[in-house]
Formats: C-alpha cells, sequence, structure tokens
C-alpha cells in the first residue's frame, strides 16, 4: 500500500510540475510584462468612446483603456487567465463592483477600477494601472510594477 501511495504521490507531482511549468496551465499571464514606471502617452481622449475598450500600447505591453461616465481606467489587457484579449471584451456593470470588463475568451470578469477578480475562472486579480489625463492626452503607468522581472 505504501509503495503504491508513494508512486500515485510522484505522478501527481510529475504530472503537476509538467502541466503548470512545461505547459503553463494555472499561470498568471501577467507575470513576466516588463515594467513600466515612466508615464507613457498612449492615446487622446477624444478617440475614447464611452464603454468601448480600446487597446494601446505602453511600451511593449498591451493596455485596455475603458472610458465610463467620463472616467478612464487602464488595466493590463492580456488576461491573467490564459492570455485573452479583454480589449475585445464587453463592458458590464456588476451590483456592487461598478463596472468590469468581461474576457471574451472563457468569461472571467474583472473589475475595472483595481482588476479584482467578481468572477471567474480566472484567479488572480488583472494589473490596474495608473492613469493620467493632461489637456487631450492619457497617459498610463503600471501600479507597483514587480521589480526584477
Ligand atoms: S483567457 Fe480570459 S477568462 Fe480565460
Amino acid at each position: 500500500m505504501s509503495t503504491a501511495a508513494l508512486g500515485l504521490t510522484a505522478t501527481a507531482g510529475y504530472l503537476g510540475g509538467h502541466l503548470s511549468f512545461g505547459r503553463g496551465v494555472g499561470v498568471n499571464n501577467t507575470s513576466f510584462e516588463p515594467p513600466v514606471t515612466d508615464w507613457v502617452r498612449v492615446a487622446s481622449v477624444s478617440e475614447l468612446k464611452e464603454r468601448t475598450p480600446k487597446r494601446v500600447v505602453a511600451g511593449t505591453v498591451p493596455v485596455v483603456l475603458v472610458k465610463v461616465d467620463g472616467r478612464i481606467t487602464a488595466l493590463s489587457s492580456t488576461c491573467t487567465h490564459a492570455s485573452g484579449p479583454l480589449d475585445e471584451g464587453d463592458i458590464i456593470d456588476e451590483h456592487s463592483h461598478g463596472a468590469c470588463v468581461r474576457c471574451p475568451w472563457h468569461g472571467s470578469v474583472f473589475r475595472l477600477a483595481d482588476g479584482a477578480v467578481v468572477r471567474g475562472p480566472a484567479s488572480v486579480r488583472q494589473p490596474a494601472w495608473a492613469v493620467k489625463v493632461e489637456d487631450d492626452h492619457v497617459s498610463v503607468t503600471m501600479i507597483d510594477p514587480v521589480p526584477d522581472h
């Protein structure tokens, strides 16, 4: 019995390692985005339509801008679950969470204000970006970029 249990444990460990390290199942797909610590001008306010996601690129990182009731928010555009394009998602209202974006691939819902997961399958929040508006220009920078990655 103990030999069988040891074999089962070793097999489960091998399978888990293969799936996460070899196939990337269950990893945060924004973990390796390079840090963007400067403000990057990415769009003009007049380009943004209410409740219509717009894909921009800050450095090399895709970001989705959304304007809701005149307020502009920004999240990393690559879904933490499996890299779906949030800039192709729907903007919806979730009762206590306010405006959210729903990933077009598997339906995860993220709060626009801070990237929190409102509904899975995603289990890791979407990185939120700081937004600055000067004249007609929209600039973004990462909030709490992870150093040395
Ligand atoms: S890729 Fe976004 S929910 Fe799966």
